[in-house]
């Protein structure tokens, strides 16, 4: 049987409008950077999926690179989105990303006219999509004039290959280059997608003050810092955690300091009635120029338990002090 959404589904979710533009975006999204590979389960693929379309997530983020292997996340994401959500794509916010190591050669990486325009072509092609929703340069890169890369963002936008555009992991002052640049052009930057949670902050030191003075959106990934901000560290590593599965978060990054932190914070999550990642998730949300926080998910129940953060979004001035000073 095919699947059929959730009626209620636009019942509970919060949308927020990204930075000054028409778009809302549901206050979290749902990213398929990890579990969405050829390596992993489809069928649970499809599970995360339709239960974060069931409870209001609209907002799905892939890049050209996710995987493993690089591309296939992409492959698995268009042919769920045939399989299960045909007659949905107008309901959809979708996302794509050039700008690290994608193939052979010098058109392969970076910033390049030649290399995003050809990668958004890949994409589209492995998503079985006419364009997406959001197509981001993905990483700075300091050897190709900012300009070309913004023509270049410019131009996808002009045929028609994506609604808006965005960058990712820029730093404040040239995001603000970037954003005069897409302005000048007639394609304004809609969003920025920042490295971003309790235990990495450093938007806080400019950049979030300067997508408020350009309003333009902001979507923090890794807002539980990839499971660490969860109870799932708080006694030892298990094996079904990402820290036993790749390299981008190692065993040795669970380190006994961080894991005091956390033990701290959990002790403050279970008087606010919340779990770990609802209260880094709530914490995030807590500052209005965030417009939607970007979560990944292993399994669909976690989904749902994120979601849940909506229960309590409201931060004491005491909670506030206590979080600070676990995390100083
Ligand atoms: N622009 C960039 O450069 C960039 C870089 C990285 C990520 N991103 C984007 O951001 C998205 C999210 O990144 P992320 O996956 O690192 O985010 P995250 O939300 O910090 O980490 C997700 C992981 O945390 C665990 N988890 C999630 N919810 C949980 C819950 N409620 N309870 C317990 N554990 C929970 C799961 O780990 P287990 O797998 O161990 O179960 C899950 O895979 C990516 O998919 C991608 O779209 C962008």
């Amino acid at each position: 049987m095919a699947y059929q959404p959730s009626e209620t589904r636009y019942e509970k979710m919060i949308y927020k409008r990204c930075g000054k533009s028409g778009v809302m975006l549901p206050a979290l999204s749902l990213g398929l950077w990890q579990n969405f590979g050829d390596v992993d389960n489809i069928v649970n693929q499809k599970n995360i999926l339709t239960t974060a379309f069931d409870n209001g997530i609209t907002h799905f983020d892939l890049a050209n690179n996710y995987g493993p292997p690089p591309g296939s996340a992409e492959t698995n994401f268009g042919k769920i989105l045939k399989e299960e959500f045909s007659g949905y794509r107008d309901e959809l916010i979708i996302s794509s990303k050039a700008g690290y190591t994608m193939w052979d050669g010098p058109y392969g990486d970076w910033g390049s006219k030649k290399y995003l325009v050809s990668s958004l072509d890949q994409s589209l092609k492995r998503m079985q999509l006419d364009y997406v929703d959001i197509f981001y340069h993905h990483r700075p890169d300091t050897n190709t004039p900012l300009e070309e890369t913004m023509v270049a963002l410019d131009l996808i936008v002009r045929q028609g290959k994506a609604l808006y555009v965005g960058i990712s992991n820029y730093q404040a002052e040239e995001a603000r280059k970037a954003f005069d640049i897409l302005k000048q052009l007639g394609t304004p930057c809609l969003i920025h997608q920042p490295k971003y949670s309790m235990f990495e902050r450093w938007v806080e030191g400019g950049l979030l003050d300067a997508l408020e003075e350009y309003g333009v959106g902001c979507i923090p990934f890794s807002p539980l810092a990839q499971g660490l901000l969860t109870n799932k560290y708080l006694n030892g590593i298990p094996c079904d955690s990402r820290a036993t599965r790749n390299l981008f978060l190692k065993e040795a990054d669970i380190t006994t300091k961080k894991v005091e932190k956390v033990k701290q914070l959990n002790e403050l999550a279970i008087v606010r009635n919340q779990t770990i990642a609802q209260m880094a998730l709530a914490w995030l949300m807590k500052d209005k120029r965030i417009t939607t926080v970007l979560i990944g998910a292993s399994k669909p129940e976690q989904v749902l338990n994120s979601i849940a953060c909506l229960d309590n979004l409201h931060f004491s001035e005491e909670d506030l002090t206590k979080i600070n000073n676990i995390l100083a």
